[in-house]
Parts: C-alpha cells; sequence; structure tokens
C-alpha cells in the first residue's frame, strides 16, 4: 500500500522545564479550531483540557495509572513538552473511501516524578480537525521493566451532561445490547464508543484506537457537578483482577474524542484510522471485498442444524444448491456453518471440542471447494470456538494452511461463550492478545477475518486490512430467535453513529421473509426497503445476503443486492438523526456510480434526497427502491415499488419512508 506524504514537517522545541515554573504546553488543530492544554496541577497530577472556537468542550480532565507497586499519577515535574505536524494521505485497499488524510499537530509532554524511582511518564496528544487522540507512554528507565497496571484514571470531564447514545457493560456480552440515549451523568458502566449529541452543532464521541496488548476501555460515570457530567477510564480485567500486563517500553492505546457539528461529521471522521499504525501487509493484493450467502439463516430459524442429524445444514448436496445460487447471482463467497466436528453437544460450553481441519462426514469439503472454484465462487471457512481460544490456538497453523491450500480466502471466527477458555472476558487483555494472534496468522496464510463476539473494534484494519469485518453488535440474528420480539427498528438508525464508527459491521442484512417462526414476534421490523437500504447505510466490505435462498427467488428487490458494491471511493452521510433517521450516498471504488441508502425508525416519514454530490456535468439513470402503497413493518412490510427515472446534481427527489421503512438507490452514470 503506497503512503502518500504530502507535507511532513516536524518541530520539537522545549516550551519550558517546570523547574522554571512553565507547566502546561498547548496545540492547536491544523484549522485552529480545536485548542488541547495539557499540563500538571498542583499536585503533580497529569490534565489534559479541550477547546473549541473560545468554548471548553472537555474541562480539565485527570491522567494516570495505579501501578502494582505504586501509583504513577501524581508526584511529576515537567520534563518538556515538544510538537509536530503531520499532513499526509494514505490508501486503503477497501473501505468508506480510498484516500484517507491525516493531519494532526502533536504535543509531547515528558514527565518525571520527584521521589522515589523517579520514574518517567511520557503522555503524546495529537490535536485533529475532527478531534483528539492521546496516549500513555512508558519509556524505557531503570525504574521500571515489568509492570502491572490496577487501574488507568484517564478521565473525559464534560462541562455539560449531555444526552448520551451508550451500551452499558453489566448484563450485555460480546457488545450485543441495544444503544440507548439519557444523559451521561446517569448512565451505569458502559463500553465505548460512547456518543454525545451535545447541542445542533456538537457531536462528540469517545473511544479508543489501536487496542494493542492491553485491556479494552469502558467509561464509568463519577461523581461531577450538576449539569455536567465526568466519566473516568474503567479497563476489562482478568479474571484475577490486574487490568494490564506489560514491560517497559510500552504504548497505551490512544484515548480519543472525536467531535463534529453533526452526525455526519462523526461519520466522515477518519481519526480512529490515523491513529492506527499504518499497514503491515506488504502485498495487499489478496484482499477481496465480496458478498455472500450461507448456509446460516436456517439454522438461526431452527429449519437447519449445526450438529449432525436428520436436518444437518452443512451437507454436500445443500451446499452445491448455495453455491450454485451463488454464481448465477455473482456472489463471491458461501459460509457455511456446522461443517466440522464439534457440534454435537453443547458446543457453547465444550468448545475443546472443535476441529478446524475435520469436515462431518456428509460434507465433502475439497470437492465443495473445487465445485465452487470452477463457477469463480469461494467458501467461507467458519471457525466457532465455543470460546475456547486455546484450542483453537493449538489449531490455528493447520487449520489456516488446509484453507489457504484450498483457495479459501475469508474465515468467519465465533466465540459464544462469555468467558474465553472459561475464564476471560473477550475484551481483556488475554482476549485482546488472543484476537490478534488470529489476525496475524490468518494474515500468514493470505486469509481474511470476520470476527464475531470480538474485542471492540478500534481501527486496527489499517494495520491488518485482513480484518475486514466484525460483530460486536445486536445483529440481525436476533430477529430469528430473540425472546424480546428482534432488533428494535431504530436499532439500524442508532449504529451508524455507535458501533460502525469503531469498525464495519457484519450486519447481515437482506431478510426478505419477513415474518416470526421461533417466535411469533420475533422477525425484522422493517420493510423489505430497509432491508436494501442497510447495504448501503452499514457499511462493511463484505456483506452477506443473510436468507435462505429459496426467500429470494423471483424477488426483483434481489437485483439491487446483486449489483450493490461493497467497496467505496467516497462515503457521505446526507442527512441524520441518531436513533430517527439516516441517509447515506457512497461511491463505487473504481466506477462512477453511486447508491444510496436511507431508513427511518418506527416512524413514517417524508424526505428530500438531494443529488448535489453527483458530478454536475453529468445525467444518471436512478434506479430506486422504495416502501409501497401501505408498506409498514410489522403489518405489511413486502410493498415495494421499484421505478426508474433519471437524475442529475440538480435534482431534489421527496421520498416517503413507510413506518421502520426505508429506501435505496442506484445511480449509473450516463
Ligand atoms: C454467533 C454468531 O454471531 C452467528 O453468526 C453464528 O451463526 C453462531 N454464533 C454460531 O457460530
Amino acid at each position: 500500500m503506497k503512503i502518500f506524504r504530502l507535507v511532513l514537517a516536524i518541530s520539537v522545541f522545549v516550551f519550558s522545564l517546570s523547574t522554571s515554573g512553565k507547566r502546561q504546553g498547548r496545540v492547536a488543530s491544523p484549522d485552529g479550531a480545536l485548542i488541547l492544554t495539557a499540563g500538571i496541577n498542583k499536585s503533580g497530577q497529569p490534565y489534559y483540557q479541550l477547546q473549541r472556537g473560545g468554548r471548553m468542550i472537555v474541562n480539565p480532565s485527570l491522567l494516570g495509572m495505579k501501578l502494582g507497586d505504586g501509583p504513577l499519577d501524581s508526584d511529576f515535574s515537567v520534563l518538556g513538552f515538544s510538537t509536530a505536524s503531520v499532513d499526509e494521505t494514505w490508501q486503503q485497499p477497501w473501505g468508506e473511501e480510498a484516500g484517507v488524510r491525516n493531519n494532526y499537530r502533536e504535543l509531547t509532554m515528558r514527565l518525571r516524578q520527584r521521589h522515589g524511582r523517579q520514574r518517567l511518564l511520557t503522555l503524546v496528544f495529537r490535536v485533529f480537525n475532527d478531534g483528539i487522540g492521546f496516549r500513555y507512554v512508558f519509556p524505557k528507565q531503570s525504574g521500571l521493566g515489568d509492570f502491572v497496571i490496577m487501574d488507568e484514571e484517564t478521565q473525559f470531564a464534560f462541562p455539560f451532561d449531555a444526552k448520551a447514545w451508550t451500551m452499558p457493560t453489566q448484563g450485555t456480552v460480546y457488545y450485543e445490547g441495544l444503544w440507548k440515549a439519557a444523559p451521561l451523568s446517569t448512565k451505569p458502566e458502559v463500553s465505548t464508543p460512547v456518543t454525545m449529541e451535545v447541542d445542533d452543532s456538537l457531536y462528540m464521541v469517545v473511544h479508543e484506537a489501536n487496542l494493542t496488548d492491553y485491556a479494552g476501555l469502558n467509561l464509568r460515570p463519577v461523581a461531577a457537578p450538576k449539569g455536567t457530567a465526568v466519566v473516568k477510564a474503567q479497563l476489562v480485567p482478568w479474571s484475577t483482577g490486574e487490568l494490564v500486563f506489560a514491560k517497559a517500553p510500552f504504548v497505551s492505546p490512544w484515548r480519543t474524542v472525536i467531535v463534529a457539528k453533526d452526525p455526519a461529521g462523526l461519520a466522515a471522521s477518519r481519526l480512529m484510522l490515523n491513529l492506527n499504525e499504518p499497514c503491515r501487509i506488504k502485498d495487499t493484493s489478496w484482499l477481496e471485498t465480496g458478498k455472500y450467502v450461507g448456509v446460516w439463516w436456517g439454522m438461526h430459524m431452527n429449519d437447519m442444524t449445526w450438529a449432525q442429524g436428520p436436518k444437518h445444514g452443512a451437507t454436500t448436496a445443500n451446499t452445491r444448491r448455495y453455491i450454485d445460487f451463488a454464481a448465477a447471482h455473482r456472489l463471491s463467497g458461501v459460509l457455511v456453518e456446522g461443517w466440522n466436528y464439534g457440534w454435537d453437544g453443547d458446543w457453547t460450553k465444550e468448545g475443546d471440542k472443535f476441529s478446524f481441519t475435520k469436515p462431518y462426514p456428509d460434507y465433502d469439503l475439497e470437492g465443495l471447494q473445487r465445485y465452487a472454484l470452477s463457477k469463480g465462487v469461494r467458501l467461507i471457512a467458519h471457525n466457532e470456538t465455543g470460546g475456547a481460544a486455546g484450542n483453537y490456538e493449538q489449531q490455528l497453523d493447520s487449520a489456516f494452511a488446509l484453507y489457504h491450500r484450498l483457495g479459501i480466502k475469508v474465515v468467519k471466527t465465533g466465540y459464544v461463550n462469555a468467558k474465553l477458555d472459561g475464564r476471560e472476558l473477550q475484551h481483556s487483555q488475554y482476549g485482546v492478545r488472543h484476537y490478534r494472534k488470529v489476525i496475524e496468522t490468518a494474515a500468514k496464510y493470505r486469509l481474511m477475518v470476520i470476527n464475531h463476539e470480538p474485542a471492540m473494534p478500534s481501527g486496527l484494519q489499517r494495520t491488518y486490512p485482513n480484518l475486514v469485518s466484525g460483530e460486536g453488535a445486536r445483529g440481525q440474528e436476533y430477529n430469528a430467535w430473540s425472546e424480546d420480539g428482534g432488533n428494535p427498528a431504530y436499532h439500524l438508525c442508532v449504529l451508524p453513529f455507535t458501533r460502525i464508527l469503531a469498525g464495519p459491521l457484519d450486519f447481515t442484512p437482506g431478510i426478505f421473509r419477513i415474518e416470526g417462526r421461533v417466535h411469533p414476534q420475533t422477525y425484522p421490523h422493517t420493510t423489505l426497503a430497509k432491508q436494501l437500504a442497510a447495504y448501503v447505510v452499514i457499511y462493511a466490505p463484505w456483506q452477506m445476503a443473510a436468507d435462505e435462498i429459496e426467500n429470494y427467488a423471483g424477488q426483483p428487490a434481489f437485483t439491487f443486492i446483486e449489483q450493490v458494491p461493497t467497496n467505496w471511493q467516497q462515503s457521505r452521510v446526507l442527512m441524520a438523526k441518531i436513533g430517527r433517521y439516516v441517509v447515506t450516498a457512497r461511491k463505487e471504488r473504481g466506477g462512477e456510480n453511486w447508491y444510496v441508502g436511507g431508513m427511518t425508525d418506527e416512524e413514517a416519514r417524508d424526505l428530500e434526497v438531494k443529488f448535489d454530490f453527483l458530478d454536475p456535468d453529468a445525467r444518471y439513470m436512478a434506479v430506486i427502491y422504495r416502501d409501497g402503497p401501505d408498506a409498514a413493518m410489522d403489518t405489511n412490510p413486502y410493498p415495494m415499488t421499484i421505478d426508474r427515472r433519471m437524475v442529475d446534481a440538480k435534482t431534489v427527489l421527496p421520498i416517503h419512508l413507510a413506518k421502520g421503512g426505508g429506501f435505496a438507490i442506484q445511480l449509473v452514470k450516463q
């Protein structure tokens, strides 16, 4: 991957020495709108604060660590400040846009404790036009070798108590909860991202970037004056209580705050990617994006089983049908779950029994992959581990070597067990290390990974673009079997501004048979048109057409799924109100066509789509898939109108969205 470096200027100068009195440094974003100040307070504790256009948007917020053998949070003096600035544009092999501008100014604050072992700690702050990132650096030093983090004291202190969209950590596994809005101060402990609607012109998201060999970041409100809110880092612990085991020199992940004037600005931010390391995969030519079907929804609907038996889904004959379907509709992959030994008992508790190389007798792995390749399709491997990460690690090389030899390119992984290896949480340092090992091993065998039950994404796809997608959200499967009736209609209008800001989401859209079979009230609370809209609104470089293939027979709407790309040159949210509605436009990579997806919550609404993003000198044939007469989620989800008309950059299209409805538009340049 090429990195185009436009300007790289590094200037280092010492602001002051604390002994000579200067205790704080300051740096502005390249456009001057954000100003970050960092320093130490009277007890020698580090802090930072952030202003935007003269308004304080992060109050002085404390920083520091408690280590196993003592505090690293106070008694500091400042050794010096330095600054640097970067302006470069790098290219993504796949993504929501091709070129990403990385433009920031950096402030480094070097600290030393005055007493005891006189430990050193450095804080690095980067200020972009769209927010900030900062991290702890533990330099190599005689007073710090192996160490244990027992608490990270990072605070985010806000001068307002904004409406925040969050997911609680208690009672939520695998991040599969609903994102709900309430004042930040009233929240229990929540995971990140945390998305705040402060007012009409200020939206902020707190999260982390480059989660490497560390514990996942949760946040917990702490006492704050009325009308304000302060949250503090709460790292996910090991089962033994420690948070992070480390050895100096060491760096923490970046703590990030995206700042935007509207929801579209949040979605446009590439700060998280920019705070990850450049690509480590030298030759990325083997990476692909695509669409897939799968022997999958049938299991979730109880029509088939993962385990052997009369309803076994992963049979040779059934898989051939899926391969034929994929070939006929120009989809590149077929996911098959339940193909390997290990599913017959209670696999959620007995993950050690999974083999990742041994197919069931009624599944001809090698023959099927040969058959698929002959038709221009590839199998997608499925590795459910039941959380038995150790068992999986032992088989990683042999399994991935097998898949590589067969020409398989994508593996979907899964960890259905609240604890990895019966002990450790997914987003603990243990889990973070495990997932990294899987991604790195997969890269060695030229495999792409779709990680279900992951640690929350943190932009690692920049460094490892073979990490193509993941779950970490209440996906479509909840619309099959969830006892609470499935995902509420607003859910898909929240995800683009919360979970998907963290990274691509394998939501698995495309359910065309919208009815409850496992529970009568559990089914997608959408219209058919909204299922199509998800292919544009919900970003993923690999998108599933998730329904059983019979349900696509004779459906003109399937043409949209066939044609919608999954790799983009440009992406833009045209209008949105978080949790209410969202309209997204994306331009295909390597072509001139645009796609637009729009969706609403449980309310019907009328929107006007302006096509002013189109090439002003061109005309486009718009193929419009929209809710038909009387369509409504729950009562009448199927009516859809498909029409065509010519549009140009001046066109304004009024469009009606039914309750729980949506639309999808293909714009073909003439
Ligand atoms: C949960 C995953 O999210 C789902 O996609 C998969 O089918 C099951 N685990 C079984 O692995």
